[in-house]
């Protein structure tokens, strides 16, 4: 792992157990680097939240790691004992789950909640500092300091969804992952929410990974993004490379079915809809709906192929000869 990486995950699979058992996620690898914008995409079910479950070490009671490793700020991060979990959630990551316009506590006002962050992991802060600081992360976030002393129920849902990044950024951590943060919020809102998450990261340096199943907003803000298909990562590049040439059928088709921000086009859609994760489809698990399908994908499992050297990686069958060429080149 080089001083570039902030996290590295090598052939991490999960199951639920059941029954019926279900490997939500099969032998992800990626690295996310030291202050880039991370993106993480794939219809619904594909295994994105139980992958940063995994990668939060959140993942609920009946859920396990079932192979793989995850390096994380220099440690061998699934086998940090759950004591050390927790003095590093916050401090060096932290996240704003799916749910999080319903996770701020309702009873306690918003500034309460994040002086409690600050003083629990930052004991030698004092209250008058931890509040002036809860004052200064929501202006950072552009919700009025006023709100403070608001509860939840009194912001809108924009301003909850700002409050929870606040929060998420209170102790500087360096790695903030999003599960789909703003889907419950209009467009316009979450463009605004999303510029601003993209702004602060300029200027405060920290990572993000964000998880979306809107192609075109990773597209727009995201610096490299890997693409989920049932389970398994099936795509990872830089925007640039996605933007100009995705290589996976399936990424092709998630990017054709959403409008581009910048040009008028109709969505065309995938057709049909991902297979069950309990019995996998054999071969490429995507052949049942893919429009490039040769015969062997039925039932061979396509390897990982290296397309460049910057690391854009795909896992499908029509590359089987790029890396044979390569392996010319070498010889
Ligand atoms: N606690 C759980 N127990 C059993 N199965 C689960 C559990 N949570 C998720 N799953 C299953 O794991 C698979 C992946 O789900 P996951 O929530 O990770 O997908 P997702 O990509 O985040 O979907 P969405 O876009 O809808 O949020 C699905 O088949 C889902 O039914
Ligand atoms: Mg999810």
């Amino acid at each position: 792992m080089s001083q570039q990486e902030l996290l590295t995950v090598e052939g991490l699979s999960v199951t639920y157990y059941g029954p019926p058992d279900v490997e939500a996620v099969h032998e992800a690898s990626f690295d996310v680097r030291r202050g880039e914008i991370f993106g993480l995409a794939g219809e619904s079910g594909c295994g994105k939240t139980t992958l940063i479950a995994a990668l939060t070490r959140l993942l609920p009671d009946n859920g396990a790691v079932t192979a793989g490793r995850i390096m994380f700020a220099g440690a061998d991060w699934l086998k940090l004992p759950p004591s050390e979990v927790d003095a590093w959630r916050w401090r060096k990551i932290s996240l704003v789950s799916q749910s999080a316009m319903n996770s701020l506590n309702p009873v306690i006002s918003v500034g309460e909640q994040i002086v409690d962050a600050i003083l629990a992991h930052q004991p030698q802060t004092s209250k008058r500092e931890a509040w002036d600081r809860a004052r200064a992360l929501l202006r950072m976030v552009e919700v009025d300091p006023k709100h403070v002393h608001s509860y939840a129920h009194e912001l809108s849902g924009g301003m909850r969804q700002r409050a929870m990044i606040a929060m998420a950024l209170a102790l500087e951590p360096d790695l903030v992952v999003m599960d789909e943060p703003t889907t419950a919020l209009d467009v316009v809102v979450q463009a605004q929410i999303i510029h601003q998450v993209r702004t602060l990261q300029e200027q405060l340096g920290f990572s993000v990974i964000f998880v979306t199943h809107d192609m075109s907003l990773l597209l727009s803000i995201a610096d490299r993004i890997a693409i989920m298909y049932a389970g398994e990562i099936v795509e990872v590049g830089s925007r640039e490379r996605l933007n100009r040439e995705a290589a996976h059928p399936y990424t092709r088709g998630l990017i054709e079915s959403f409008p581009s921000v910048f040009e008028r086009k109709s969505r065309v859609g995938i057709p049909g809809a991902p297979p069950s994760m309990v019995t996998p489809p054999p071969g490429c698990r995507f052949h049942l709906r893919c429009p490039a399908r040769l015969t062997m994908c039925d039932t061979v499992v396509p390897e990982e192929r290296v397309l460049d050297a910057a690391g854009h990686r795909v896992r499908c069958h029509l590359y089987d000869s790029v890396e044979a060429i390569g392996q010319n080149g070498r010889n």
